[in-house]
């Protein structure tokens, strides 16, 4: 009879602590990997980039998750996650200190994930693949996830100038040096030492950027209601140019909202990594409907207020204002415009915005954590929200130029509002 385990020796390997020290770090570095990127989403400037760490974070979200649950198997008792040493904290605290677009993916995918990846193939070839195949299984398919990060971003790396790769050369050597520090993350003798107080232990908080950085393509400062589209034609491309854009507020300032709060639960972290891929890709479709239709990225004025005017909330008042009312308030909108474009035999936004309604519901559910923040208690939640809507109305009130806005009072009637 077939046998599925025929070619599965009894063989030696790492024995359950060792295992445990291994897959704790793998848990730090793949989480801090997620974290430093959604960090850096608002503050590196091409739009690429952007798309693809949003990609790459939320694989690393569920990289590191699977790693954490792995531990609890090996006779951790509970879900906390281990203090890798002081080396490999270091080595993600000069990530996090990345200066550009060129140096942060360089230190990433030429220094940082290799050595990951060389890690999880050296480890996988000296584990007992019997005895520990949850281990074994997880790091042949996290391994094919990174090289294809690697592949993905090597190739990145590969479209930059060189005069901006060359300007990274020190830093990634440097990272170089850092990684070395750490030796082979393979490596059980140097790996987790004790139990750490969250997922960031020894990371800090770098200040968030006012405004979320574009590329070149874009332009600031032009007031949009100072060209009106001319004609039903130019007003799809506005919209879905504006809703590209905003999407990529939303994947920004969620960046963000990971980012600065290492203190909240490993979960909440998970859920925002997923919302800002889910908003990546909703900007990089409404981009490619954009180009169907004939335009490109850069075509009209961006407005940063999606991004900006959440970035000087609090924590409590920001996560109201995307989750329980962006989010929610937008979902209406985009029935209506499914619901429209089915009508024109427009099938291509129908299915966009199908989809994007689809995955704004547990955008709105992510409001959760601030029921969970505030310890449910309800009294808070009504007065956070009532604050939320008053500095709403006020922000209002000064940018009465913001399309956003422009679309809610009235101002430009035909440009609804599909903001998050
Ligand atoms: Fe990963
Ligand atoms: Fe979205
Ligand atoms: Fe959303």
């Amino acid at each position: 009879m077939y046998d599925l385990y025929a070619d599965y020796r009894l063989d030696s390997g790492f024995d359950v602590a060792q295992t445990a020290r291994l897959v704790a770090r793998y848990h730090y570095v793949e989480a801090q990997l997620m974290r430093v990127a959604a960090g850096k989403m608002a503050e590196l400037p091409a739009w690429e980039l952007k798309c693809l760490l949003g990609r790459h974070l939320w694989q690393d979200s569920l990289h590191a998750d699977a790693w954490l649950a792995r531990l609890i198997d090996l006779r951790w008792p509970r879900r906390a996650p281990l203090n890798p040493g002081e080396a490999t904290c270091q080595l993600l605290r000069l990530l996090d200190d990345a200066p550009g677009s060129a140096a942060f993916t360089a230190a990433v995918y030429r220094q940082l994930k290799p050595r990951l990846a060389a890690a999880y193939t050296a480890h996988r070839a000296a584990c007992a693949a019997l005895a520990d195949e949850p281990t074994w299984d997880l790091l042949g398919r996290i391994c094919a996830d990174e090289q294809e990060q690697i592949r993905q971003g090597s190739a990145l790396l590969a479209s930059f100038p060189a005069e901006a790769l060359a300007a990274a050369q020190s830093y990634e050597v440097a990272v170089g040096e850092a990684c070395d520090a750490v030796g082979s993350f393979a490596d059980p003798a140097t790996a987790a030492e004790r139990e750490a107080g969250g997922s960031f232990e020894g990371q800090l908080v770098r200040a968030a950027p006012p405004i979320a950085a574009r590329d070149a393509r874009f332009r600031f400062g032009e007031r949009a209601a100072d060209h009106p589209p001319a004609d039903e034609r130019e007003m799809a491309l506005v919209m879905a140019h504006r809703d590209a854009d905003n999407e990529m507020h939303a994947a920004e300032l969620l960046g963000r909202s990971l980012y600065e709060h290492p203190e909240m639960p490993w979960e909440y972290h998970v859920d925002m990594a997923r919302q800002l891929w889910d908003e990546v890709r909703h900007a990089v479709l409404y981009q490619r409907y954009l180009e169907h239709l004939g335009g490109r990225l850069g075509d009209f004025p961006v407005i940063p207020g999606n991004y900006a005017y959440r970035i000087g909330l609090d924590f409590p008042h920001r996560l109201y204002d995307l989750h329980l009312r962006g989010e929610k308030l937008g979902m209406a909108d985009l029935i209506r415009y499914r619901e429209a474009a089915r009508a024109n035999g427009d099938s291509r936004y129908a299915l966009l915005n199908d989809f994007v309604h689809a995955d704004e519901v547990p955008h709105v559910k992510n409001g959760r954590w601030l029921h969970w923040l505030l310890n449910d208690d309800e009294t808070a939640f009504r007065r956070v929200e009532r604050e939320t809507m008053r500095l709403r109305a006020a922000y209002e009130q000064a940018h009465a130029d913001d399309p956003i806005v422009m679309a809610y009072t009235g101002l430009v009637p035909a440009m609804l509002p599909q903001e998050e």
